[in-house]
């Protein structure tokens, strides 16, 4: 089958509806490195700025949002008028070399039309000594997703599309960002309720769009049926962050 692109100029619309900005996944990024009042932070993919706005809020450091999608960049300046958004792709940043002290993504980088290229120019726009940090799931947390196992179709899907993260290293390894590391954390276990139903019922996940209908009719009902008999859901699988730090251009 081949792959549907996704158009984030009308997901816009829902995305807030059922994607909020996740807490958790921005302390641990804190936890790694925090800015400070000087730094200068890019958000590359922000979408609609929920884990823009949480970076701000929890730091001092002036904090940027870049999106291709002028749907996603609306929504997000909406709600975060204080923050400077940027329209542009990850290969094609329109600010000078050297200009920020981080630069991170969430949930982007299987939506790159081409990884190495976003990576040349995040190491171009990163300075000397600054961290990217690419959050994301590895091939093992896509196997262990809840949705894996009602949508178990998505799963060869997705381990195409998300690089795993020997592959992120090594692309990071050949821009310049020459020294890596990767930190896996499996959130505390949520017990999924009425928005994780109301969430794929709106195909709120991007793989949801990616299989046939019949195979996502499948999966939704049997999840609807594991609500009615209800089944304990835990969604547990976890985030990889993996980290960088710019050596030299
Ligand atoms: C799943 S959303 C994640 C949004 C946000 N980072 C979050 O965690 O809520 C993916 C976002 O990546 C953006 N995106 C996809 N390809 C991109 C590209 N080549 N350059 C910049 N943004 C891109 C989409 O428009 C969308 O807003």
């Amino acid at each position: 089958m081949p792959a549907k692109s996704i158009d984030y100029d009308s997901v816009s619309k829902i995305y807030d509806q059922v994607r909020s900005g996740e807490p958790e996944m921005i302390f641990h990024l804190l936890e790694e490195y925090l800015p400070d009042s000087r730094s200068k932070v890019l958000d590359v993919g922000c979408g609609t700025g929920n884990n823009t706005l949480l970076l701000q809020k929890a730091t001092e450091a002036q904090v940027f949002g870049l999106d291709s999608s002028l749907g996603m960049l609306l929504e997000a300046q909406e709600k975060a008028q204080h923050i400077s958004f940027i329209h542009a792709c990850a290969d094609g940043i329109p600010v000078k070399p050297r200009s920020f002290d981080m630069v991170f993504m969430t949930e982007v980088v299987h939506h790159l039309p081409s990884m190495d290229d976003a990576m040349q120019e995040m190491s171009r726009v990163l300075k000397i000594g600054g961290r990217l940090c690419i959050v994301t799931q590895s091939h093992r947390q896509i196997e262990a997703r809840v949705t894996s196992q009602f949508f178990p179709a998505t799963v060869a899907i997705d381990k195409k599309r998300y690089p795993d993260i020997p592959e992120i290293e090594q692309s990071m390894k050949e821009n310049s960002l020459t020294e890596t590391w990767s930190r896996s954390y499996k959130f505390a276990p949520v017990v999924l309720g009425e928005d994780f139903l109301n969430t794929v019922s709106r195909k709120g996940y991007s793989m949801l769009h990616k299989i046939s209908e019949s195979e996502y009719q499948e999966g939704l009902k049997a999840l609807q049926q594991s609500y009615v008999k209800r089944e304990r859901l835990d969604y547990a699988a976890g985030y990889s962050y993996v980290w960088a730090r710019k050596s030299a251009d």
